[in-house]
């Protein structure tokens, strides 16, 4: 029996969700599988409930699940909140408390959309990667970071630190990682100027011989932003650091053109994953029944495959969203001109039809 924690958090959050478990409750009772669900608060809900993002029993309930499923977290309403009370303090912190070092974003084309796209669709249509951003370290975190008062006047600083074993880790987890797929790496950094990405390469080329059916490639971030909009269908898994994946995750989410599309996950050495979708809390539409749940669901079917081990049932939510695609099948954010557009939960039903039966 496997547990799964379910953090709808804020805006369209819990009506994703909702749609979500629905999805793998389905696929559980075709595949003969069998999960429990716990519900617990995150972001603004849980400031509203309990009067922080990130209450301990939240924090706890995770620890003790084997996989996490988030909505989203954010919105209006708590935007004057004093950073601790802040949302998306929840958010880093679950990341933190579990630590979750890598952040896992695929990109893959849907054919049936690929006129949302701004790239043209002939460069877009092979375009299929996932790109691992290492989400605990380097700039974002590196100390000093400071504003200070110096023989300029006001100066500020920040740090881009690494060490070898936060790089060896996140560098395995793409070799790794890889051999789920095409198996080859392109390693990205700035190895011409940062130190830290001489270190980044090094430890790379030290690491390949492990891994002889894996191909690595190392490319500068800068080529690496060109070339995904020149040709996105050449990378298979690209590895980098925090502010580069940070960049260059959301410069690939626009190949696709669709952020209601996109999945992510968060993972660590050992402990539960976490999933979520790439988009936020969307507190336009939120409560009105008119969010894409897709995203959501190809979380979904990551955590079935990452945390579980459950490569069949992950394909067979990927198909059935491919068929609800092809069908014609839209929520009113990639419904073109005159498609009938379908509400989250007829979304989520439609997609629930065409799963396919376990063979
Ligand atoms: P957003 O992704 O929530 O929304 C951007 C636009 O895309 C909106 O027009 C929204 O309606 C639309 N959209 C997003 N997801 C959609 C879906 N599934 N179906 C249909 N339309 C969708 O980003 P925004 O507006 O910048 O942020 C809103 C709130 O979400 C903020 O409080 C922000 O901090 C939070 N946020 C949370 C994230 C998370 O929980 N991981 C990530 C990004 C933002
Ligand atoms: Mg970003």
């Amino acid at each position: 029996m496997k547990k799964i924690t379910v953090l709808p958090g804020d805006g369209i959050g819990p009506e994703i969700t909702r749609e979500a478990v629905l999805l793998i409750e389905e696929t559980a009772e075709k595949y003969g599988n069998e999960f429990t669900f716990q519900y617990e608060d995150i972001g603004g809900a849980a400031v509203d409930k309990h009067g922080t993002p990130l209450p301990q029993h939240t924090v706890d309930a995770c620890r003790e699940s084997d996989a996490i499923l988030l909505g989203a977290v954010g919105g209006p309403k708590w935007d004057k909140e004093e950073a601790s009370r802040r949302p998306e303090a929840g958010l880093l912190g679950i990341r933190k408390a579990l630590k979750l070092f890598a952040n896992l974003r695929p990109i893959n084309v849907y054919p049936s959309l690929l006129d949302s796209s701004p790239v043209r669709p002939e460069i877009v249509k092979n375009a299929d990667l996932l790109i691992i951003r290492e989400l605990t370290g380097g700039l974002y975190f590196g100390t000093p970071r400071e504003r200070r008062t110096g023989k300029y006047g006001t100066e500020a600083v920040d740090t881009l630190y690494y060490n070898e074993a936060e790089i060896e880790r996140i560098l395995r987890k793409a070799f790794e990682l890889s051999r789920f797929r095409s198996k080859k790496v392109t390693s990205v950094d700035k190895a011409n100027v940062l130190e830290s990405s001489r270190l980044w390469r090094e430890t790379a080329d030290r690491l390949a011989p492990e891994y002889p059916d894996v191909s690595l490639e190392h490319m500068l971030v800068d080529n690496a932003a060109m070339q995904l909009i020149r040709d996105p269908a050449q990378f298979d898994v690209m590895v980098t650091e925090n502010m580069f994946g940070d960049i260059l995750s959301d410069e690939a989410s626009m190949i696709t053109g669709s952020l209601g599309m996109l999945p992510s996950a968060s993972i660590g050495s050992e402990g539960p994953g976490l999933y979520e979708p790439v988009h936020g809390s969307a507190p336009d539409i939120a409560g009105e029944n008119k969010a894409n749940p897709l995203a959501a669901f190809s979380s979904a079917a990551m955590l079935l495959k990452y945390s579980f081990n459950m490569a069949g049932e992950a394909a067979a939510i990927e198909k059935a969203i491919k068929t609800t695609l092809d069908q014609g099948y839209r929520t009113q954010d990639i419904a073109g001109k005159g498609e009938k557009v379908l509400s989250t939960k007829e979304m989520g039903k439609a997609v629930r039809s065409f799963l396919p039966e376990h063979a």
